[in-house]
């Protein structure tokens, strides 16, 4: 077994550390290059990129995990890829074909095994894929240029307390707009999420939950996570946008999935936020690659505040034991029943 680097795994916190290597592909004249593991962790382009001017970049998050038995593996790659590609498309990018993606993903992570944090120590390797139009561009259009790659770094827990209860503020901005490109991940949803973020955390709130912006009635999700409620009769509520506007989760999909396993009602559906005020809802958390699942102990939209009385502390007793299953599965603890865990060293 590859020896690890030598850090202090368990007080990891979610910021960036340079890795040995990333990986690389560039796209011109139509097609993607064979790609390749480089150590260099900068990239130098012409002024005139489409990036820097139109905002083409779409990105992903997963996380590569030791498992208890010491192979080390990631979860679901196939989606980020599919979850790419149709970001990608949006934008009018080239996909980076899946397979090579899911291709990628493996060598990278198995190029920095000596990075992916021992099993049991709370951290993981994230793993981010990009993707950047590298080609001049100055008039509106689509570049003909651009690179994927992966950088991979070790985390800790996104949010600091880990099952500590957060707080989150209803944000009187919006994140996405109807039909527009909530539904797929660009940075640039998460450039114009920095005021209301930097915001609501200088007020005290762990991120902001943002109300659909056509009729600010119904709950969407946060700035980098979903949303997931249970109410008073155990049922994980999952909402649902009438505008297309909520980030396709891929540990949500999973989590439903692993509700109905474990004989827990599931309802996805619009979630108004006058039901969260009212009372019907006991438990709430977030989900995400980063988030895993964070509960969230109250909600506050000026003077109305929300309390999730099963989980105003630390996670209450339904998103406790979704979190037990997922996490889990991930490091090979309870069986992978839906094959979701890709091995990449054993
Ligand atoms: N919603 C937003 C806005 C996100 O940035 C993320 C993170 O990827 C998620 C939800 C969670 O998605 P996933 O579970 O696929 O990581
Ligand atoms: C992830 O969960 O992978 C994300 O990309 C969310 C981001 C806000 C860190």
């Amino acid at each position: 077994m590859t020896e690890k680097k030598d850090l202090d795994w368990g007080s990891l916190d979610f910021s960036y550390r340079k890795t040995d290597y990333s990986y690389v592909s560039n796209y011109k004249d139509g097609a993607w290059d064979e790609g390749a593991l480089t150590s260099d962790h900068t990239i130098a382009l012409s002024e005139c990129a489409g990036i820097f001017h139109y905002c083409q970049e779409v990105f992903e998050g997963l996380k590569a995990y030791t498992t208890q038995d010491g192979r080390i593996v990631c979860f679901r790659p196939d989606m980020n890829a599919q979850r790419m590609a149709d970001s990608a498309e949006r934008l009018v990018m080239p996909a980076f074909p899946q397979d090579r993606f899911v291709e990628a993903v493996e060598q990278v992570v198995r190029a920095n095994a000596a990075w992916v944090p021992p099993f049991g120590s709370g951290a993981t390797l994230y793993v981010r894929p990009l993707m950047i139009a590298t080609g001049d561009v100055i008039g509106v259009k689509p570049a003909t240029e651009y690179q994927f790659r992966i950088l991979v770094t070790p985390v800790g827990p996104y949010f600091k307390g880990g099952d500590t209860a957060v707080k989150l503020c209803v944000s009187p901005y919006d994140r996405a707009a109807p039909h527009g490109t909530g539904n797929i991940k660009a940075g640039l949803n998460y450039a114009m999420s920095l005021k209301p973020g930097m915001d609501a955390h200088a007020a005290g709130y762990a991120e902001n939950l943002y109300l659909d912006s056509e009729s600010r009635t119904y709950v969407e999700e946060t700035g980098g996570a979903n949303v997931l409620f249970v109410d008073r009769d155990g049922v994980l509520v999952v909402p649902v946008s009438h505008t297309d506007s909520i980030l396709p989760s891929i540990t949500r999909r999973s989590l439903v999935q692993v509700a109905q396993d474990l004989g827990i009602a599931v309802d996805e559906r619009p979630v108004a936020w006058t039901e969260v005020v009212s009372g019907a809802f006991v438990e709430c958390g977030l989900c995400g690659t980063a988030a895993v699942i964070s509960p969230v102990g109250e909600i506050h939209d000026g003077d109305t505040v929300v309390v999730f009385e099963d989980g105003h502390e630390s996670s209450g007793p339904v998103m406790r034991r979704l979190r037990e299953t997922l996490t889990g599965i991930q490091a090979g603890t309870i069986e992978d029943v839906h094959g979701w865990v890709r091995t990449i060293c054993s």
